[in-house]
């Protein structure tokens, strides 16, 4: 089992990461958590395929389980479920004593986390994560939230897990669509800081090959995050490195009302739209565009811009949450593996994105 140590400010936990590792959590949590009761946040999907082995290995450990399950899907990330799951907790009589976990993907984990936070001041929680995007992103951090009908994420906290819990055999089950989603943050990692984590998925002779090595990839880009997040807690400066890509990309997204292209799809497309126009501007090394394409290609993510009105597009941009005075901040690569902040005047934005 691969272990990483997230020390931040006010908590620390840790990130385990091992095949197969759903099995033994009753025995791991055993180790710290001596309370009765645990809540069990997760959505119809994951509770169909894993829900009652996670009950057996809960209940074999001791634990008397609560389960609150969800509907699966963005829209789930909701106020109303909120709502839901605070009353469920409340049924099941869970307190500050008690535990949470969130399993599922990340809209799960955004959503039990929030509850987490905010029940009762803060129920302590541990995060399962399920999907490739969760495991390698979104489950540490500490960033939670739900969706308002204004905006996603825009009801949130920072609540850090007492743990997180990662077995990629549970990837096993995701639709080829959803594992590239994932694969997109894993090339992204790669891109802002591991030049070689970049090589070696490039160099891979086919995805095949790069989902034998998953558990590596996941290593590595948690290892990443965590080293961000320790920096830059509250996402002020060098965290910001994450969102490489993620401008366009979230623009994209909304552009195509979150219909057409899933999360890592956009940022697929985001990475190469910013790369491309820095590395004809002589800000990114040459050839970073053309192996960035190459290897999304690989991962069967989308490579091609759709045609889209750029001042549309644009105005979507200069509206996103990250502007500061007349500036936007952008991350753009200095060469693969490498990466840095600039600062662009929202009038110099077209040349970024056309
Ligand atoms: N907190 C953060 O730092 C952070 C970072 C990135 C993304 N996010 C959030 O994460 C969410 C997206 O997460 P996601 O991509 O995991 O989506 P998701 O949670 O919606 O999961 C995608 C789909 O996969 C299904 N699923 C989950 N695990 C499965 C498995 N093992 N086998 C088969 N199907 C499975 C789910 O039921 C769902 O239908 C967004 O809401 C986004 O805002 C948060
Ligand atoms: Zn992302």
């Amino acid at each position: 089992m691969s272990v990483i140590h997230a020390r931040l400010s006010s908590v620390s936990y840790d990130i385990h990461i091992q095949k197969g590792l759903l099995y033994t959590l009753g025995s791991q949590i055993a180790s710290w958590y001596k309370g009765n009761d645990i809540a069990v946040i997760t959505d119809s999907t994951v509770d169909q395929l894993y829900g009652s082995t996670m009950e057996n290995v809960l209940t074999n450990a001791g634990y008397k389980i609560h389960k609150i399950t969800i509907a699966p899907g963005e829209q789930s990330k909701s106020l109303i479920n909120l709502n839901y799951v605070y009353n469920k907790l409340a049924e099941a009589e869970i307190n500050r004593g008690n535990l949470i976990i969130a399993f599922g993907g990340g809209v799960v984990g955004d959503l039990a986390g929030f509850a987490a936070a905010t029940y009762m001041r803060g129920i302590p929680y541990i995060q399962v994560p399920t999907t490739l995007m969760s495991q390698l992103d979104s489950s540490l951090g500490g960033k939670t939230a739900i969706n308002l009908k204004v905006g996603k994420n825009l009801a949130g906290s920072f609540y850090h897990p007492k743990g997180v819990y990662i077995d990629p055999m549970l990837l096993e089950t995701l639709t080829p669509r959803a594992y590239s989603d994932g694969l997109a943050e894993a090339v992204k990692y790669g891109a802002i800081k591991d030049a070689e984590l970049f090589r070696e998925m490039l160099h891979a002779a086919s995805l095949e090959e790069i989902k034998d090595n998953i558990e590596e990839i996941i290593f590595r880009c948690c290892s990443i995050k965590n080293t961000l997040v320790q920096k830059d807690e509250m996402d002020k400066g060098e965290r910001q490195l994450l969102n490489f890509g993620h401008t366009i990309g979230h623009a994209i997204e909304k552009y195509h009302d979150y219909q057409k292209y899933t999360h890592g799809e956009a940022v697929s497309l985001g990475m190469l739209q910013i790369t491309k126009n820095s590395e004809a501007l002589k800000l990114t090394e040459k050839g970073s565009f053309e192996a960035l394409e190459k290897l999304l290609a690989k991962c069967k993510l989308p490579t091609e811009m759709p045609q889209m009105d750029i001042t549309q597009l644009s105005v979507i941009i200069t509206h996103d949450k990250k502007t500061v005075g007349n500036h936007m901040r952008f991350i753009l690569l200095r060469s693969l593996g490498n990466s840095y902040i600039h600062q662009i005047s929202k009038d110099d934005i077209k040349s970024f994105i056309v």
